[in-house]
């Protein structure tokens, strides 16, 4: 029989059954603080009974966002709105869930429906950074990150990891795909 709606046990973590709701990018949080609409999109996924709920792509620094719209938690002032969100995921028997991100040089880019390309800062983007000068296809170029940036990145995936906790999260999953900082394909 299919092992699907067992539970497993994660460590520390029981969840009820083996479906994990990936993370999704919802392009809906204002300055990386989520909305209602966080509440009643993750919320609905652990009403409808998934074992874990995994938040979308969560920023650990302003310019680590995919796009202006991303979820972030790189200050305090975002814990507060990740709170009810948690607590509603957790009343409703899922593991409450974060992925943590930082875009690099894919950094900065509209929401797909509009259009998905890069943003100027003309328009609300900004300057991304990268390992090296080197370019993601026509994107823009990055600054080349030096080694005080990649202690702020490290430090900065650190505080977030503690806010996250603060946050009511259970369980955090770092990002390191999809060409973002931390891939190295
Ligand atoms: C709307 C949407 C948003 C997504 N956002 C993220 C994200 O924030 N982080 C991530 O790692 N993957 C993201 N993905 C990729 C999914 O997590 C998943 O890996 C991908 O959809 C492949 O799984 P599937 O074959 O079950 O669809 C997103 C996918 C969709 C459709």
């Amino acid at each position: 029989m299919s092992q699907l709606f067992h539970p497993m046990q994660l460590r520390s973590l029981a969840a009820r059954n083996r479906i994990f709701v990936s993370p999704m990018c919802m392009y809906s949080a204002v300055a990386g603080t989520v909305q209602d609409w966080h509440l009643v999109h993750l919320g609905g996924l652990a009403v409808g009974g998934a074992g874990l709920v995994m938040a979308e792509a969560t920023a650990v620094l302003p310019e680590g966002r995919i796009s202006p719209d991303d979820a972030g938690l790189w200050t305090d002032a975002h814990v507060a709105a990740w709170q009810p969100v948690t607590r509603f995921i957790r009343q409703h028997g899922a593991i409450a869930a974060v992925q943590l991100a930082h875009a690099g040089r894919k950094a900065s880019t509209a929401a797909p429906w509009q259009g998905g390309k890069p943003v100027t800062a003309a328009d609300g983007g900004w300057q991304t950074l990268g390992p090296s000068p080197i370019a993601f296809g026509a994107y823009p170029e990055p600054r080349a990150m030096t080694l005080a940036d990649i202690d702020a990145v490290v430090a900065a995936f650190v505080a977030a990891t503690q806010r996250a906790l603060v946050a009511g999260f259970q369980c955090v999953e770092i990002h390191a795909a999809h060409g973002y900082l931390l891939h190295h394909p």
